[in-house]
């Protein structure tokens, strides 16, 4: 296949690119060129093209010499505009297979969901388009619009992996390995948390442009695959695997966190008060367990991710006060 990567220097893109390599197709990546493109192919399998692929001028542009022969599919993996979408639909228009990254936040009611499966509703055209989940779920609308049933989209959860740089499962291999102890949530531990590792995603997003599946497509593990607290245990055993001290866990009642201002999430990534973690991890993704997402132990995305972390210099933003151990007293 000769594939359009809509991205490709990126977290999940890379991993995409990556994978249709190993699978032996050719790509063409396109991206506005502020990052060097860290796959190669000796020969020639892979092109990086420099446009903006929310500017259908530039979009047009960048890929007129790729569109003058055969495109099989365009992987999609940086909507973040409907404008975006708009110029993709008519640059991409003749392509036969259209499969678009979106986002479990297209869910009207996620969170605090459930999400059973994918006929729950999703944010309608009247919500406000410049938030992600609206403009995830519009973005839907306007490529199935143009694809039909050769588009989709594929609503991915919480990804994760070598490579993440939006400081979530990082943050916390970072402090473990730094931090004598470290807070957490203390009803969290228990509570089920699902995640996808971009490998996993990235190559069966390559699969899905090669398949005839259409419609939308829950993508990440399984309600129930670990638990917070588990999580947090397999950064604590990657870093003392190499050698390091992983700190001690101190459990603080998520009452008291609160009380001394811890925004959940931000203060401490992946922590959702209970009333709403009891939904919100549950995302059905039956469709996608039969169409073969794969979902790798998650000890093993997290010590991958902790070897890559040792390397890439990812700077973590110092704790606020209400989650540091000596604010509650330990
Ligand atoms: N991370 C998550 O947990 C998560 C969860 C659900 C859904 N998603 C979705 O997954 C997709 C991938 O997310 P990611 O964080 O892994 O991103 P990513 O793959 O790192 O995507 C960024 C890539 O797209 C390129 N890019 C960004 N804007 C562009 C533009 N206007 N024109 C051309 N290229 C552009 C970037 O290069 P340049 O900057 O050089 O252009 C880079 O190569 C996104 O659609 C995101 O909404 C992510």
């Amino acid at each position: 296949m000769h594939l359009v990567v809509l991205g490709g220097t990126g977290f999940l893109s890379g991993a995409v690119v990556d994978a249709a390599l190993d699978r032996g197709h050719t790509v063409t990546a396109v991206t506005r060129g502020t990052r060097p493109m860290l796959a190669t192919a000796d020969d020639g399998a892979l092109r990086h093209v420099v446009g903006d692929r929310d500017d259908a001028g530039s979009l047009g542009e960048a890929l007129a010499p790729v569109l003058a022969r055969r495109v099989d599919a365009v992987v999609d993996c940086c909507g973040y505009t409907v404008a975006g979408a708009r110029a993709a639909a008519e640059v991409l228009a003749d392509v036969p297979r259209y499969v678009y990254v979106s986002s479990i936040s297209a869910y009207r009611d996620w969170p605090p969901g459930p999400v059973p499966d994918e006929s729950a509703p999703t944010f309608g055209a009247d919500a406000d388009l410049d938030e992600y989940g609206p403009m995830k779920a519009e973005s839907e609308r306007v490529l199935a619009a143009t694809f039909g049933d050769a588009a989709l989209a594929v609503r991915a959860g919480l990804i994760v992996g070598p490579g993440d740089r939006t400081k979530r499962l990082t943050w916390w291999l970072d402090r473990i390995a730094r931090e004598e102890r470290v807070v957490v949530p203390a009803e969290g531990l228990d509570q089920p948390v699902a995640v996808v590792d971009a490998r996993d995603l990235g190559g069966w997003l390559v699969d899905a442009a090669a398949a005839d599946w259409s419609g939308a497509v829950n993508a990440t593990g399984d309600a129930g695959m670990t638990t917070f607290g588990a999580l947090v245990e397999a950064c604590r055993v990657a870093v003392a695997a190499d050698g390091g001290r992983a700190a001690d866990l101190v459990a603080v009642p998520q009452a008291d966190l609160l009380a001394a201002g811890a925004q959940p999430w931000r203060d401490l990534p992946l922590w959702m008060p209970s009333d709403v973690a009891a939904t919100a991890w549950q995302v059905g993704t039956s469709r996608a367990r039969r169409l073969g997402l794969p979902s790798r132990p998650v000890e093993e995305t997290v010590r991958d991710t902790w070897r890559w972390l040792s390397d890439a210099g990812l700077e973590h933003p110092g704790l606020p006060e209400a989650v540091r151990a000596e604010t509650h007293g330990r």
